[in-house]
């Protein structure tokens, strides 16, 4: 094929390409749609049950006040949010995530193990972390940062330490081998 023939067919190809093109739906892109109330994004079906929050939760409400009760956690839950998305080391992993959705899984998750009166409906943790490539390193910035949030509140240290060491056997599975 001459060059001029290239060119005409190559000019022919470009203008017959449709303006319209659906590309999403050439890549096979699904659409998904935040909910209108919540503004979270839909998951795939799992069991609830508060099992799925990794730990039992403290038996006293001792833990609950030390961290300030609901509003207290649900403050240092955004807070660790926040911190994480700011974190050069971490926040890559958090982006493109529903993160509507997280803080309000995270303040439930914290608030059952407390014990302030809530009840866990999110995804276990080997679900919800799994294909996120978590390494160690990722895990001991992340407890470097609720370390901070719970500085930032004046959370006493014991009880700072006690929820980390129920948070601490949840590790094998979120990091990934
Ligand atoms: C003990 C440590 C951790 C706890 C207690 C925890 C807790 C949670 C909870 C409750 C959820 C939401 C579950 C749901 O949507 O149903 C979640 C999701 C998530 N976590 Fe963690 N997490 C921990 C460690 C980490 C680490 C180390 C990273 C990364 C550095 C991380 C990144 C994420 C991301 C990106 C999501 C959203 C996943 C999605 O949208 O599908 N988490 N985590």
């Amino acid at each position: 094929m001459s060059v001029i023939a290239l060119a005409a067919a190559l000019l022919l190809m470009q203008q017959a390409a449709p303006e319209n093109i659906d590309w999403d739906e050439a890549f096979g892109v699904e659409q998904v749609e935040a909910d209108p109330v919540t503004g979270e994004l839909p998951v795939d079906p799992y069991v609830v049950t508060n099992a799925n929050a990794g730990a039992d939760p403290f038996v006293s409400d001792r833990m609950a006040q030390a961290f300030g009760g609901q509003e207290g956690i649900r403050a240092i839950a955004d807070r660790l949010v926040a911190i994480n998305l700011a974190d050069p080391r971490i926040a890559a992993i958090f982006e493109s995530h529903d993160l509507v959705r997280l803080r309000r899984t995270l303040f439930e998750q914290f608030c059952y193990i407390l014990a302030a009166g809530c009840d866990y409906t999110g995804r276990d943790m080997q679900d919800s972390h799994a294909a996120l490539g978590i390494q160690k390193g990722d895990m001991n910035a992340l407890v470097e940062n609720l370390q901070r949030a719970m500085r930032e509140a004046d959370v006493p240290f014991a009880a700072q330490n006690r929820f980390l060491a129920k948070l601490a056997p949840m590790s094998p599975e979120i990091i990934d081998r």
